[in-house]
């Protein structure tokens, strides 16, 4: 079975207000070259092998492109998001009706706090690794651990510039993930070196290109432009890195694993 994403279109993407040190109203974003640089990036998944769902966009509702925040999916279920900003609570219930809809058991944590989804949330083999502080509240990690029957290793994020998880940290495959070290605290560092053999750190430079925001299909990686080192070291183990140009959604704060979400990932 193809690898199976959801996206949403940017028709009413932009750079409406201000969540985190990337977005700028004064710095807006070129809507044909956000509408191109979403298209290659779908056409790519295709290309890739991937099946591409698409949401409806809405109107006042910019940051609906970013649908890794829509929830995390595990077997058919969605633990739906509850995010920390008002400025995109609006989004929940249009996520909540396209998975309800397309067959997905839908959870709401009881928890109380903010949950992001998949941006905070990401399964490295069988352990969960989840982001909090920024955008998640460690609470909601520790209930979805009891709700997944998974181990959960929480992790604090320091930088506000990767205030998500999956800005500074990428699974590639069971024991192997790409990540930025100092977004994370000296004990989140620890825990991922003991629990990750085959850590690929990126530079500074490249994770403000979003290095770490990649999508990964089987040894086929795609991110962002811009990373030759990142390149050279999934060259070196075997996997082969796309680029493709996402730089009107950088401004936003994402880039390409914000703007899809895996929903067959664990079949
Ligand atoms: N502007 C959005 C926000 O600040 C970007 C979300 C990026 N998503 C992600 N999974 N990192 O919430």
């Amino acid at each position: 079975m193809s690898p199976h994403f959801l996206m949403c279109p940017p028709d009413h993407y932009g750079i409406e207000y201000e969540i985190n040190p990337w977005m700028d109203r004064a710095r807006q974003s070129d809507h044909t070259e956000a509408v191109r640089q979403w298209e290659a990036l779908r056409r790519l998944l295709e290309t890739c092998g991937a099946t591409v769902s698409c949401m409806a966009p809405v109107a006042g509702l910019p940051d609906l492109v970013f649908t890794a925040n829509a929830a995390l999916i595990h077997v058919r279920t969605a633990i739906l998001s509850r995010f920390r900003h008002p400025q995109r609570r609006g989004e929940e219930p249009h996520y909540a009706a396209w998975l309800a809809d397309h067959g997905f058991r839908i959870v709401r944590p009881n928890a109380p706090g903010a949950f992001e989804g998949a941006g905070d949330a990401l399964f490295c083999g069988e352990t969960l690794f989840a982001g909090y502080r920024i955008r998640s509240d460690i609470a909601t990690h520790q209930e979805i651990a009891g709700i997944l029957q998974c181990r959960v290793i929480p992790l604090e994020l320091v930088d506000p510039r990767f205030y998500h998880l999956d800005t500074c940290f990428c699974p590639l495959a069971p024991g192997k993930a790409i990540w930025y070290p100092a977004a994370f605290d000296t004990y989140g560092q620890k825990a991922l070196r003991d629990q990750i053999g085959d850590l690929i750190p990126v530079n500074e430079d490249e994770a403000l290109r979003f290095a770490c925001n990649a999508v990964v299909l089987g040894d086929r990686v795609i991110a962002n432009t811009g990373c030759p080192e990142l390149r050279r070291q999934l060259e070196r183990r075997g996997f082969t890195l796309y680029e493709t140009p996402l730089d009107e959604f950088v401004k936003a704060g994402g880039s390409a694993k914000c703007l899809t979400l895996r929903l067959d990932e664990d079949e």
